[in-house]
């Protein structure tokens, strides 16, 4: 297991979509588990394979410490609207407000080919939706009218040393979590 380098914006494979996973085998439980690694030494709440530079169509989702192996995920059910501030590990230091479906139902396939069923709302929900968009070569700012609605906020980094009180004096908001 080990922590991947996550690709930034400006890298043309974050716009590659996932290719259908058909095999469940070493090469998926690899790629997995790095996922997993790299989306907690982030610190974020998701990440997809696109972003570690594979184009495979699978991602990791992990709110209140229940984490998901999404493989060949889809959305087969949406409900309401939520609109929240968002932010992505493949672009540090800005998020902006994403409205999003406010619960979500995912089918997908676990690390050994087994489907199941999933529903989230709030977080959990804008993650999974958030993660699928970059299986599709998907951005957050793809939904934005204009780039001047990107917000500043915090890297991770001077999160952790207690920057953000410093971070709102500069008119900044706090980091939301990242996928
Ligand atoms: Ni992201």
């Amino acid at each position: 297991m080990s922590v991947r380098t996550i690709l930034t914006l400006g890298d043309p494979r974050l716009r590659l979509k996932g290719l259908p996973v058909d095999s469940f085998g070493k090469y998926l439980h690899e790629l997995l588990d790095d996922l997993a690694h790299t989306m907690r030494d982030a610190p974020g709440v998701g990440l997809a394979a696109p972003q570690i530079g594979e184009a495979v169509n699978a991602c990791v989702v992990e709110v209140e410490s229940r984490l998901f192996e999404l493989v060949n995920p889809r959305i087969v059910k949406s409900t309401g609207e939520d609109r929240d501030l968002e932010g992505c590990l493949s672009i540090p230091g800005f998020a902006a407000y994403v409205t999003r479906r406010e619960r979500v139902w995912v089918v997908a396939q676990d690390r050994r080919g087994k489907r199941f069923k999933v529903s989230g709302t709030g977080l959990l929900s804008r993650a999974f939706q958030h993660e699928l968009d970059h299986l599709d070569g998907k951005l957050y700012i793809d939904y934005l009218d204009s780039m001047d609605e990107l917000i500043a906020v915090p890297e991770s980094d001077e999160a952790a040393e207690g920057g953000a009180t410093d971070a709102e004096d500069e008119g900044k908001v706090r980091t939301p979590a990242l996928a």
